[in-house]
């Protein structure tokens, strides 16, 4: 089975896999920036901010990875450690599709200093090099330029629209679908 305690570096930050030991950081994280992120969200219900939700959501990403599912990474501060955001590339499909989809979010006193670019052009190195898939593909609401902006400017292209494709608060909303091969890479 592969190593699940490595680590990819990105100048003053890095990546690694969220564990048990995130949870609490990981609550605050989602707790602090709530209504930053609420927008682009599925609807969670005031039990989903809870320590056993979070260790429920850690575990079964722990368990996904286990199973070439999901792999669910935290961005941390190179320099004291904090966990600054999440980075997850997730319904991994092997046999003739061999892709995936990416999500992210970064904690809004951190945004616009380029990291998210950073991260998203890091995830997918590790997405081609280290699982050896083919295709990662991102959907955006049709309204969220600045996540459009970091999959443009990670080297993706948009694909279309998706129509109703994910339920955002509680409504089936149109996304921007995007996606990178591993022959849009620089050979
Ligand atoms: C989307 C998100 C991850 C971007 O993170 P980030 O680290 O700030 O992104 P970067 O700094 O790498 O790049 C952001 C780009 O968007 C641009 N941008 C940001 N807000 C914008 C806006 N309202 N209109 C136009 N461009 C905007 C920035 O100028 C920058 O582009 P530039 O380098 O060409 O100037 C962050 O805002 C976030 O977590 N948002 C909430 C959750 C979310 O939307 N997740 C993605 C769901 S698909």
């Amino acid at each position: 089975m592969r190593k699940l305690d490595f680590r990819l570096d990105i100048d003053n930050l890095y990546l690694r896999l969220l564990e048990e030991k995130d949870i609490p950081e990981l609550l605050k994280l989602y707790q602090d920036n709530w209504a930053f992120l609420q927008p682009w969200e599925p609807y969670r219900p005031e039990s989903f901010f809870t320590s056993d939700n979070f260790r429920y959501m850690v575990q079964a990403d722990q368990a996904a990875t286990c199973a070439d599912e999901a792999y669910a990474f935290g961005l941390f501060l190179a320099d004291s450690d904090r966990l600054i955001g999440r980075y997850r590339l997730s319904w991994v499909m092997r046999g003739c599709a061999e892709t995936c989809n990416l999500g992210y979010f970064l904690a809004e006193a951190y945004n616009g200093r380029g990291y998210s670019t950073r991260a998203v052009k890091r995830i997918i190195r590790f997405a081609f090099e280290e699982l050896g898939l083919h295709r990662v593909f991102a959907a955006t609401m049709i309204n969220n330029i600045a996540s459009q902006r970091v999959l443009e400017k990670a080297g993706f292209r948009r694909e279309g629209t998706a129509l109703r494709f994910l339920k955002i608060n509680n409504r089936w909303e149109d996304h921007c679908m995007f996606a990178i091969t591993t022959e849009d890479l620089p050979q």
